[in-house]
Parts: structure tokens; sequence; C-alpha cells
């Protein structure tokens, strides 16, 4: 029986995902402590008003395991500079008794890309699961969970990164446009985190897929277009070239192939990166609904696409 999770210390809260996050946590009534580096040079940290922050030097062992002592669990939000530095966080969590380590993977499944050329970029996230397993197995009463999302819908719609630039009224279909594809909006990711921490003993020790919605390319264009009444000027890819020119930039060290990788894992035609066996269910979250949700991120006059 593993006893209930009350407190809760976040590791990178402060930036583009933790903010929804700690909302969600405060909500579902956890305790929750913002964990802020010493070093940081975070100008607009977000954190809400009232939270209890500590701010720690990540280096320090020592120094970690005191602001986790007395914590349930701990959650890691870091973004990428910080994803090795958790390997210390997860030693410190151990130290001080916490029972579940929840690390920031929130993208995509890092455990299905080994080895892979977007696996090699995401290789830091694939080590600090690794790690956890090693540590939990060791340690029954530690444990962690690993939470998929897919794209961060909500940012990516407004960036042009679910293959739609607003402005321009243009979109680019990879393939046959068909592939599904995985995507959470940020709030429902905090939303998902939460309801982890409120089913340790569901969710102990498993990398788990969570998403607002599944969604295809052309179901996106056909939806905005339909939403907004503009036609979108479309072009084609295919994702081998996409592919390809990933690999070009990986090989010349530019990691901004990421980006590259990332539309031909989701889009190619057969890649099979949808959300399945989802943890919507086990953990009680329902999906959302793809038109109310363009609906409320669209511009709401179409003169501002
Ligand atoms: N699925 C998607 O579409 C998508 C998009 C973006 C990100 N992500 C993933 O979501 C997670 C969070 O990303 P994010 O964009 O929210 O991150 P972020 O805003 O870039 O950074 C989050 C926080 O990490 C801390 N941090 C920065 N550098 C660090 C370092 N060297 N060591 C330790 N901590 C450091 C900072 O907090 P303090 O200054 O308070 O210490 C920062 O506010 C990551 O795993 C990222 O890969 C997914
Ligand atoms: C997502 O799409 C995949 C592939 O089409 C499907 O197997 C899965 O059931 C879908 N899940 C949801 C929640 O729509």
């Amino acid at each position: 029986m593993v006893s209930p999770i009350k407190t809760v210390a976040v590791l990178g809260g402060s930036g583009n995902l933790g903010p929804f996050i700690v909302q969600e946590l405060v909500a579902a009534g956890f305790a929750v402590t913002g964990v802020t580096r010493e070093a940081s040079t975070n100008s607009t940290p977000k954190f809400p008003d009232g939270l209890p922050v500590k701010s720690v030097d990540y280096g320090s062992l020592d120094a970690l395991k005191m602001a986790f002592d007395g914590q349930d669990a701990v959650v890691s939000i870091v973004g990428a500079p910080g994803i090795g530095a958790q390997k210390l966080a997860v030693d410190a969590a151990l130290a001080a008794g916490v029972k579940r380590f929840i690390p920031s993977e929130f993208g995509i499944n890092t455990r299905k890309v080994r080895g892979t050329p977007i696996g090699k970029i995401v290789a830091g996230k694939i080590d600090v699961v690794d790690y956890l397993q090693e540590k939990a197995k060791k340690n029954p009463s530690f444990t962690w969970t690993g939470l998929s999302t897919g794209l961060f819908f909500d940012v990516a719609l407004k960036i042009g990164a679910a293959g739609i630039n607003l402005k321009d009224k243009t979109a680019t279909v990879i393939d046959s446009g068909n592939e599904k594809w995985q995507a959470s909006q940020r709030s429902h990711i905090g939303k998902a985190v939460a309801a982890i921490l409120h089913h340790p003993e569901e969710t102990a020790n498993k990398y788990l897929g969570t998403a607002s919605f599944n969604l295809s390319q052309n179901e996106l264009i056909d939806l905005v277009e339909e939403l907004t009444g503009v036609k979108l000027t479309v072009t084609h890819a295919s994702s081998a070239d996409v592919q390809k020119a990933g690999e070009e930039k990986l090989a010349q060290g530019d990691f901004r192939a990421f980006l590259d990788f990332l539309r031909a894992h989701n889009h190619a035609d057969g890649a099979g990166n949808a959300l399945t066996g989802g943890a919507n269910e086990l953990i009680g979250l329902p999906y959302e609904d793809l038109r109310e949700v363009v609906k409320g991120l669209l511009p709401s006059s179409t003169g501002d696409l």
C-alpha cells in the first residue's frame, strides 16, 4: 500500500511549462514548494504569490537533500540545460526519503527512441529515466513516473510548430497529412501531473503517456479554415526530406535538427506516434475537444490572422 502524497517540491517551476503544473498542484490541494537554482538568471520567475520558494545550489547533494526533506514527491520541470543536473536531484530525493520522482519528460515518448537520431538529442532524458529505474529497483520505497505529453498544443499552434502559420495563412503538410499525433495543452499537463500524484499506487514506476487529444495535420487545417473562414495555402513535404534536413543539421552540431526530427516523428505516414494506451483513463482525466480548444486559441478576429 502506497501512502498518499501531500507535499511536493517542484524544480524548474518558473519556466514555460512549470507555472501550469504549479497552478494545478496547488489547486489539487498539494502543499507545493518551489525550488529554484541559486544561480538562476531567470529575471521573471513566475511563481504564484505566497508560494514558498527555496533557492538551492543544484551542484550540492546536501543542499538539494535539505530542500527535499519532508517532501513526499519531487516534480522536475527543468528545461533542456538542466536535464543532466537531475541525477544529483534523484540522489538527493532518495536520501531525503522522497517517495516519488517525476523527471522532466513532457514531450515525445523517450522510451521509444533510444539510439535513433531524435533519441540522440534526448539522450539525457533517456539516461535519467534509466537512472530512476535502477534506483527504484534497489529501493522499493522510492518510485518514479515518467510522463510523455506530445507537443504543447497551445504553444505550437501560436508559434507555427503545429504546421500552420496563422500570420502568413500558410500550412505545411508532411506526407499525406493523415497520421495522428499526440498533443497536450500545458494546462492539461498540469492536471495530469496532479492526477498522477493523486494515484500513487497505479502510477508507480511507470512511463505513461497523456494527451488533450490526437489529431492529424489535415483535421487541424480543415478546422482552422472552417473556424476562421480563411483558406490556407498548403505546401507539401516528404517526411524523408524533413528527416534528412535534420540529419544534415545534426551532423554540423546544430540542435535545431530537433524540430525537423520532431515533424517526421509526429507526421510521417505510419509513424505510429499518436497516443496509444494512454494514462488518461488510468488517472481519471478526460480528453479535450479539439474544436473547442482551437476555437479558444485562435485570435478572436480573423483580421488578426
Ligand atoms: N512537448 C513540447 O512541445 C515541449 C516544448 C517545450 C519544452 N518541453 C519540455 O518540457 C520541459 C520543461 O521545458 P520548459 O520549456 O518549461 O523549460 P524552460 O522554461 O526552458 O526552463 C524551465 C526551468 O528550468 C530551470 N533551469 C534552466 N536551466 C537550468 C539548469 N542548467 N539546471 C537546472 N535547472 C535549470 C529554470 O528554473 P530556475 O531558473 O527557477 O532554476 C527554468 O525556469 C522539458 O523537459 C522540455 O524538454 C516540451
Ligand atoms: C490516438 O490515435 C491512435 C492511432 O490512431 C489510436 O490507437 C488511439 O486510440 C487514439 N487515442 C485517442 C485518445 O484518441
